[in-house]
């Protein structure tokens, strides 16, 4: 219902309640983001697992941190249920607190599918330009990837990480079976990574597939900074190159077997621009893969299960920074199948054809040239 004439006052004033109970709810959660953001920055967690229960004395000790602002940090996350104390009825600084056994991976396990912390570094990212965004709102144009800063960029790699190391190049290849096959034998396959960030998407593919060759591209200068980093220490910079460069670039050559985009193509401000140098990089024989968000074939008024956190993030970062050129595609997260058909088309791809692949965030699309 939405026209207040037919609501009766009694319902008003429960529709107002139930929203005051929810509103709290946002408080809540958004207050733990945070809590959450200084607890892994801080190393407070990591210390909590490996040296064991701590008062906030011997925390601040092991982590180089102000004792007071500890003691109320440990506080606020055991009311807030993230933290057990053990002695709650201690003298403030004698109480013990403990990281819980199943806390422990969502918190600090950096390679488990399981690791929830860089959800909270994007949002810390995410709101960072705030009144660029304000600005943005009121007069259109867009907020740079630049201004969003580092934590944006090591939240998107972290929270990426673990699927790209280890379902992308041993689950999800492996389903497409006739690309799995051409990977693995030679001349070895050649590929291209578009807008590839911290480059664990082309590392991965590397790790997977002993002989192919990578080629990642990105146009953010820190991100292909980190990439070659991340390549050089794990072994594979003889076969894993990062160049910075424009997806859009008129002069990208090369050909080959496999081109692919990860959660890229809704950023982009010309998401056509970029299908068609994929489109023109691929061999006729090739494959072309695009991981991008899930999200249902339509707007509902409740969305899928995950699209309340693609608007999320959509309204604070994906569509800004897919507005900031003049005619930009403004296409933001919530990039549905048919937004990105139509793309594919403009960009002169014959076909889309969504993979049975099943992942709870990301739908798989291959592009036939
Ligand atoms: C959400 S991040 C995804 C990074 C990485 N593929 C991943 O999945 O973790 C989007 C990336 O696309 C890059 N990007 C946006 N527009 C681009 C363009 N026109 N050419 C190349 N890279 C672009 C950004 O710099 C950023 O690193």
């Amino acid at each position: 219902m939405s026209g207040t004439e037919l609501m009766s006052p009694e319902s008003i004033a429960s529709q107002r309640d139930a929203f005051i109970e929810r509103f709290l709810g946002f408080a809540s959660g958004t207050f733990s983001l945070f809590s959450i953001y200084i607890g892994d920055r801080l190393g407070l967690y990591r210390a909590l697992a490996e040296e064991g229960p701590a008062t906030s004395a011997e925390l601040a000790r092991r982590t180089g941190t102000h004792e007071r602002y500890i003691r109320e940090w440990l506080e606020q996350q055991t009311v807030t249920g993230i933290l057990d104390v053990q002695d709650e009825t201690h003298d403030s600084g004698a109480r013990r607190f403990a990281l819980p056994p199943g806390h422990a991976e969502p918190l600090i396990d950096c390679g488990s599918l399981n690791y929830m912390v860089p959800m909270a570094q994007l949002l810390v990212g995410a709101v960072r330009p705030l009144q660029s965004l304000l600005e943005a709102y009121r007069k259109g144009g867009g907020v740079s990837f630049d201004e969003y800063g580092s934590d944006l960029r090591e939240g998107q790699a972290a929270i990426n990480y673990p699927a790209f190391w280890q379902q992308l190049p041993y689950e999800w290849l492996p389903a497409i079976l006739d690309l799995h096959d051409r990977l693995q034998v030679n001349p070895p396959a050649q590929i291209a990574d578009i807008g590839c960030g911290y480059g664990w998407s082309s590392l991965g593919m590397a790790r997977g597939y002993p002989h192919v060759h990578v080629d990642g591209f990105d146009l953010d200068e820190p991100s292909i900074e980190r990439a070659q980093e991340n390549a050089r220490r794990n072994h594979l910079a003889d076969r894993v190159h990062f160049q910075e460069r424009d997806a859009g670039d008129p002069s990208l050559a090369g050909q080959y077997d496999l081109v692919t985009a990860f959660e890229c193509v809704h950023d982009m401000t010309n998401p056509v621009g970029a299908l068609a140098t994929m489109r023109r990089l691929v061999k006729e024989d090739g494959t072309v893969l695009i991981v991008d968000e899930r999200v249902g074939d339509t707007f509902t008024a409740q969305g899928n299960d995950v699209e309340w956190m693609m608007y999320g993030w959509s309204i604070l970062h994906c569509l800004p920074v897919g507005m900031t050129e003049e005619n930009a595609a403004g296409t933001g997260t919530v990039m549905r199948t048919d937004t990105l058909r139509k793309y594919a088309a403009e960009a002169g791809f014959r076909n889309l054809e969504v993979l049975p692949i099943e992942h709870f965030f990301f739908p798989f699309y291959r592009l036939t040239p």
